[in-house]
């Protein structure tokens, strides 16, 4: 009689949030994942490191295989007739089958990502393609805008005050209209949108409590009023915050 073949167990997704820089604030959980797999996924762009892999490196070892998962483009997109989205699928969907094949192999992975990854996360592109297919484990980051609120030593919203996350690639009437709705917001994804986005707050005459930070928590983390911010040089990696007022109590 032929020897059953055991079938292989399919590798496990990991999506680890890595927290917004410090290579501390990764959470034990995350920590304990990232060193039980066997192959290490993150994004990054072309000729970059990644800051995701960059936070973790220090609890890498040697014998973990790095997957790379370079971006097409980076930036401000291409005009049309450039098919930006049609680009980014097909880099997604790519980018899924080659961490399925390690997964069909047996081998675990790691998707590494910055923050939280399932708020504005990388690794939801990975999730949405695999997650169904094969055994995933999500475990939850500490997300840049609470890491921003601590390095600014700012309050974010106190009692029953609303808090709005807003995308600095909104158009500017959106950006306006939301902010005067709300009690305190982060915007996020600056670059290029800063200037537009400063606009906007000193229209609303909120540049008083308007807080500016770049890289909160990492190696190069810097902090500036806004109003000696740089445009030309505002990295992606950014935030403003708009507290909430401070309670004065009843
Ligand atoms: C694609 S989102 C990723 C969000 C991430 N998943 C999280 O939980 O924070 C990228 C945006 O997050 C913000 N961001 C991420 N890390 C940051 C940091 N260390 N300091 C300031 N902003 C950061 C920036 O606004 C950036 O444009």
């Amino acid at each position: 009689m032929a020897a059953a073949i055991e079938p292989i167990p399919s590798g496990r997704l990991f999506g680890l949030g890595v927290g917004p820089g410090d290579p501390e604030l990764i959470t034990v959980k995350a920590l304990r994942r990232l060193r039980e797999s066997q192959v290490i996924a993150y994004y990054a762009g072309p000729h970059k490191h990644g800051n995701a892999l960059t936070s973790v490196e220090s609890w890498l070892r040697d014998d973990q295989e790095r997957l790379p998962l370079i971006y097409p483009v980076t930036g401000r997109p291409p005009p049309p007739p450039f098919d930006y989205e049609g680009t980014m699928r097909a880099f997604y969907d790519a980018s899924a089958e080659r961490v399925a094949e390690h997964l069909r192999a047996g081998r675990d992975v790691a998707a590494l990502c910055e923050g939280d990854p399932l708020f504005y996360g990388s690794f939801m592109y990975l999730h949405d393609r695999l997650a169904e297919h094969f055994d995933t484990e999500v475990v939850p980051g500490v997300c840049s805008v609470v890491a921003s609120a601590s390095v600014l030593q700012t309050p974010l919203v106190y009692r029953d005050q609303t808090f709005f996350v807003l995308a600095g690639t909104l158009p500017e009437a959106d950006l306006e209209r939301l902010l005067a709705e709300t009690q305190a917001a982060a915007i996020m994804k600056l670059g290029s949108n800063f200037e537009k986005v400063r606009r906007v707050i000193l229209r609303l005459g909120l540049g008083g409590r308007a807080r500016y930070v770049e890289r909160a928590t990492m190696a190069n983390e810097q902090i500036r009023p806004l109003a000696e911010v740089d445009p030309a040089q505002v990295p992606y990696f950014s935030m403003i915050l708009v507290p909430g007022e401070r309670w004065q109590g009843e």
